[in-house]
């Protein structure tokens, strides 16, 4: 089984708006990275929502086709059930932080879930390690640069430990050293049986991904082997994405 299945996909902000993704199907299975990429406004930020299950609670929003996460239909899970299915992090960050220090950020789902503290405390060190942010754990998330606000958001979504990932241009604020700190967390998140989802413009930054997903103006143009994507300039080119 698929972890994430997106089929005939099609979206509306509202009723009689423009339909801002259209008739999109594509699978992602456990242990595997799909980066998608294409051109601002196209649909990336959109197609994470709807399959992070937010839109399907948007009342204004109108959404046909499935979205399927372990097989379970998004449309039937409650938020608290699709946080244990998926975890998103925000193109912008701010939209997700919200405790005075970065340990408080991370430890506030596992302590909703009610886990024992122990646990709790190894979860938050393994996101702080796996990430190499543990000199952050004192600071307030509020004060930190852009990218940092993203490597805390995606370590409060690790330690909840849900099997799909979201990442919606995690990479685009941190520099060299902090895209490779990423690079190096997915790849082993992928390794651990993760579905991972990045949105990604800068295409050498998840070049290791398996899938690249190229979106034009709502559609899914193109779901192929990265490799060869990345071999194709003169497509990439023709396309603006180089
Ligand atoms: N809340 C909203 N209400 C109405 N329309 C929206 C909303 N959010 C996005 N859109 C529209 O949906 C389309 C797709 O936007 P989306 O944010 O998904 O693009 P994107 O590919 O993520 O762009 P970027 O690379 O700039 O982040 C755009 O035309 C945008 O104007
Ligand atoms: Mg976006």
């Amino acid at each position: 089984m698929e972890t994430v299945m997106v089929r005939g996909l099609n979206y509306r902000y509202h009723p009689g708006g423009p339909l801002v993704l259209k008739d999109i199907s594509f699978q992602v299975a456990g242990g595997e990275m799909v980066a998608v990429t294409g051109l601002s406004g196209c649909g990336k930020s959109t197609l994470c929502f709807c399959i992070s299950g937010a839109a399907r609670h948007n009342r204004d929003g109108v959404m046909s086709g499935d979205v399927l996460l372990n097989g379970k239909d998004t449309r039937e899970l409650r938020a608290a059930e699709l946080a244990l299915e998926v975890g998103m992090v925000f193109q912008d960050p701010e939209t997700q932080l919200f405790s005075p220090t970065v340990e408080d950020e991370i430890a506030f789902a596992p302590e909703n879930l009610c886990l024992p503290t122990a646990q709790i405390r190894e979860r938050v060190d393994h996101a702080l390690d796996l990430l190499g942010i543990a000199a952050l754990r004192e600071a307030n998330p509020y004060k930190l640069s852009g990218g940092e606000k993203h490597l805390v958001a995606l370590a409060a979504v690790l330690a909840l430990d849900p099997p799909v990932l979201l990442l919606d241009e995690v990479m685009s604020q941190l520099d060299r050293a902090g895209k490779k700190r990423v690079a190096a967390a997915l790849q082993r998140l992928r390794d651990m049986g993760k579905a991972v989802i990045a949105v990604e413009h800068n295409l050498e930054a998840v070049s290791f991904a398996d899938r690249l997903l190229v979106m034009e103006k709502g559609t899914l143009l193109c779901d192929e082997p990265t490799a060869s994507f990345l071999a194709d300039r003169v497509f990439l080119n023709t396309r603006g994405l180089l």
